[in-house]
């Protein structure tokens, strides 16, 4: 079995969808699973031309691959149904390919009220956080405990162990580093763990990973109640010409200059071994190319020395954890 992960290093947002998308396109995977959070996630994927938001459902669906919502993540029924229906309607099929982890959680009426109030975190009220709290208090509700769901269902030990112990499988993550429950700025953060290891939890051995794809973006982003924007019209600038509003809520998201500390933390935590960087087209378009490196802003005068700094930056050539591949990415562009 081998396992490729992608995991988002900031807060959500950075482009995930897109390298699913471009890692599938390759098209030798056999499955591909999304490990960890609800319908708050919000996947923007361009295929044939045509845009789609998925919330649930992982991108392997465009390409005719076994695309599961693993034990990790929780779901609601009517957001999956209204998926599938708008992915049949765009054109793409789905009949045999969608599948729920029969052990995979449940957000139900009462979740999705609860978290329609929330005003502290600034959740994306999709029920996520009230769903994951039954799940440990264990009250919660699996998938195979609703008749809806039935034909949905898989059992992955016996998915991926038994019937397909040659699995190729591609792990997508949701939400990201900095809004893990435990590695976020609790508590602002989401109410799963985002982070690689997080893959494994859905049945899968830790030695058959052997990528893991990390998403940043070239500036910051984050939505919810806490202030993360500084003061200063550029980050109002780069949020209008990057179109950073949410692609679950609509919101408009906080903008910041990138951490590149914070980066590194991430890169190490989840063992990055292939980077992508995105939307630098967006700083190139305002012409203003700064990050922060230990609490200080850095400015640069072109995109290249923004990029080479970056590189010797999170490069150093002493760790066990190497990244092998280094893309920088625009906006809708290939990788
Ligand atoms: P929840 O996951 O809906 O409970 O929201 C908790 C925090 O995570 C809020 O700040 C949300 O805006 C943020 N969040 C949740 N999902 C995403 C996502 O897919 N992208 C960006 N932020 C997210
Ligand atoms: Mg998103």
């Amino acid at each position: 079995m081998i396992a490729d992960i992608i995991v988002d290093l900031q807060y959500g947002d950075c482009g995930k969808g897109k390298v699913t998308h471009a890692l599938c396109r390759r098209g030798d995977y056999t499955h591909v699973i999304r490990y960890n959070g609800g319908c708050n996630a919000g996947h923007t994927i361009y295929h044939n031309k045509r845009k789609f938001v998925t919330h649930h459902i992982p991108a392997g669906v465009f390409f005719g691959l076994k695309s599961i919502i693993g034990s990790g993540c929780v779901v609601c029924p009517e957001q999956f149904f209204k998926e599938i229906e708008e992915l049949e309607e765009g054109g793409i099929n789905t009949k045999g390919l969608i599948f729920i982890a029969e052990n995979a959680h449940v957000i139900t009426k009462e979740h999705l009220e609860e978290d329609g109030e929330d005003t502290t975190i600034g959740t994306t009220k999709r029920g996520n956080g009230p769903a994951y709290r039954d799940k440990y208090d264990r009250k919660g509700l699996r998938a195979k405990e609703v008749p809806e769901l039935r034909p949905y269902l898989i059992d992955m030990y016996e998915e991926l162990h038994l019937k397909h112990p040659k699995a190729k499988i591609l792990f997508e993550g949701a939400q990201g580093f900095g809004l893990d429950i435990d590695w976020g700025d609790y508590p602002y953060v989401t109410s799963s763990n985002c982070i690689s290891a997080a893959a494994c939890m859905n049945g899968v051995p830790p030695q058959a990973v052997r990528h893991v794809w990390g998403v940043a973006k070239a500036y910051e982003t984050y939505v919810g109640t806490k202030q993360f924007q500084p003061t200063g019209d550029i980050f109002n600038k780069i949020q209008e010409v990057g179109e950073e509003f949410g692609a679950t809520t609509g919101r408009k998201r906080q903008v910041n200059w990138m951490d590149l500390n914070f980066l590194k933390k991430a890169i190490h935590i989840n063992g990055v071994t292939h980077l992508v960087i995105n939307k630098m087209d967006v700083l190139k378009k305002i012409e203003k190319w700064a990050l922060i490196k230990n609490g200080y802003k850095m400015n640069f005068d072109s995109e290249d020395d923004f990029r080479d700094f970056i590189l010797r930056d999170i490069m150093p050539d002493n760790r066990d954890i190497r990244i092998h591949q280094l893309h920088f990415s625009s906006h809708k562009d290939k990788i």
